[in-house]
């Protein structure tokens, strides 16, 4: 088995297809157990990575995400995968780069509806604290300089995408939850109320333990439906076909971070 590299870039994705999108990527892969969890190592674009599947939710992403930068001393973490579009602006097959991320089902639930609190703060009287968790706002311009020139081509014509054009990046608010959004009322509220581009399972859960290890947290999504009525079908259905876009961001920014 070979050494485990000094500080590497954790690269998180919940589900296998998303994992093997960036497992194509790395170079002098080498698989390692850390307790029961197989992770691999390797390199992407010269820069030493460690690459995991985290399982989906926001328990699972956080625990993981916890175990590996603490057990390998991560010095950065990198969450890749699908979103449900959120945002009208964006199409299937978009990515989406994290500038905030926010807990989307944290909070006090009454008639009214959801009043979020920070995660970790009791959900009761008046939310004080700020409820997201912010891309520091230099790299976030790194970010931005790196991805500035990317063309992205566009997805096979034989799935059937309405938009033909090839795949944007945009940046914005990612929020994220423990719940899988197939719905046009939920969708329409989590765009009204924090001008989310996109929601996943994921994010905002690795950003709280990240800012607990002290390391940066980016999320990088390519979008596999929008989160509406026709979600649960165009999930699977572009799940495979949209994985490589967000794969292919994160290997333009790791020599950033
Ligand atoms: N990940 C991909 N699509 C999603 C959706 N519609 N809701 C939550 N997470 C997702």
């Amino acid at each position: 088995m070979s050494a485990i590299p000094d500080r590497p870039i954790a690269l998180l994705s919940p589900m296998v297809e998303e994992r093997d999108a960036l497992f194509h990527r790395l170079t002098d892969a080498a698989t390692h157990a850390i307790g029961t969890l197989q992770v691999v190592t390797g390199k992407l674009e010269g820069h030493s990575v460690v690459l995991a599947e985290s399982g989906v939710g926001k328990v699972a992403s956080a625990a993981i995400t916890t175990l590996i930068a603490t057990a390998l001393d991560c010095r950065a973490i990198v969450v890749c995968g699908v979103a449900g579009g959120i945002d009208p602006e964006l199409g299937i097959g978009d990515v989406v780069i994290a500038d905030r991320l926010i807990q989307h089902d944290y909070g006090h639930l009454t008639n009214q509806g959801i009043r979020n609190f920070r995660p970790g703060i009791a959900p009761l009287g008046e939310a004080r604290d700020r409820i997201a968790f912010d891309l520091h706002p230099e790299l976030l311009m790194r970010i931005g300089a790196a991805v500035k020139d990317i063309q992205l081509l566009p997805l096979p014509s034989d799935l059937g995408v309405v938009t033909r054009r090839p795949p944007r990046i945009a940046f914005g608010p990612i929020v994220s939850g423990d719940q899988f959004i197939n719905s046009e009322d939920v969708r329409e509220r989590l765009h009204r109320d924090y001008a989310a581009l996109a929601v996943e399972m994921e994010g905002a859960a690795v950003a709280q333990a990240a800012e607990l290890i002290g390391i940066p947290c980016i999320v990088i999504r390519s979008l596999s439906d929008l989160a509406g009525a026709e979600s649960h079908l165009d999930f699977p259905k572009f799940l495979r076909a949209v994985a490589p876009t967000a794969a292919e961001v994160v290997s333009r920014i790791v020599s950033v971070l």
